[in-house]
């Protein structure tokens, strides 16, 4: 049974109102990583980091998913063999869609995790800076999501998965950020067909065999009526 990978990033969730990160106002247009994405910004201030992630967990709870979200879900369901979504997108917005299994590479803000002792729990939806942990009591509640400069979750997970992969298909991210954009190579080295689903070609776009350009909500329940139509990867 021929295993797909997918990657998702924010462009999948844009038509559903969340925003993206580097496209003209997206949202490191408006905050500084430093600030609100790492650890030392996170030390220096947890009320602005608070803030920035309370609102869009605000935003991401009133989000709903779009075709491409429920498309994957389908693919997910229909195909013969394993379809493994991996996703840089911390909304809940591919489980909303269908999808089961997904692998949450830089957390969700559906998570609250404690910086003193690890414990992690269901987030509220808006965290206060003393709030303390239900195990240790120690006041140091953060998002479990994923900060520049710390190490993505499940990755030796997605390595193996990787491992396998027949098709490789990366979509709605600009391919900047590692480990997740050295994917396509790792896929690439095993042999995998590789795709590209995007509105624009991303960093990487030389490393697809196949790139289909547009919104999401369009190329993404396309493709999956092509693979599912043809019922193999190549
Ligand atoms: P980016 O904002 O870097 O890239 C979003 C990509 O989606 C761009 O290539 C857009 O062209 C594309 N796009 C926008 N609207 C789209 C649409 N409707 N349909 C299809 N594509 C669309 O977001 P990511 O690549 O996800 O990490 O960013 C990766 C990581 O960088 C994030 O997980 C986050 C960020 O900093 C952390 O915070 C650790």
């Amino acid at each position: 049974m021929e295993k797909i990978v997918i990657l998702t990033g924010a462009g999948i969730s844009a038509e559903s109102g969340l925003g993206t990160f580097r496209d003209e106002g997206g949202l490191w247009a408006q905050h500084r990583i430093e600030d609100v994405a790492t650890p030392e910004g996170f030390a220096r201030n947890p009320a602005l980091v608070h803030q920035f992630y309370n609102a869009r967990r605000v935003q991401a709870a009133k989000a709903q998913p779009n075709a491409a979200h429920q498309a994957l879900a389908r693919l997910q369901k229909d195909w013969p063999g394993e379809v493994i979504i991996v996703t840089q997108n911390v909304d809940s917005l591919h489980e909303a869609g269908g999808a089961k299994h997904v692998i949450y590479m830089h957390g969700t803000l559906a998570g609250a995790l404690c910086g003193n002792c690890g414990h992690c729990w269901t987030s509220p939806l808006e965290m206060e800076v003393d709030e303390p942990c239900p195990v240790c009591q120690q006041p140091l509640v953060r998002p479990d999501v994923v900060w520049f400069r710390e190490m993505p979750y499940f990755m030796d997970e997605v390595h193996d998965h990787l491992a396998g992969a027949a098709l490789f298909a990366s979509i709605g991210t600009s391919g900047q950020v590692y480990p997740a954009a050295g994917f396509v190579q790792q896929a690439r080295a095993v042999g995998a067909r590789t795709v590209e689903l995007n509105l624009e070609p991303s960093a990487g776009a030389s490393m697809f065999d196949e790139t289909h350009l547009g919104s999401a909500s369009t190329v993404v329940p396309r493709w999956v009526d092509q693979l599912l139509a043809q019922g193999s990867t190549q």
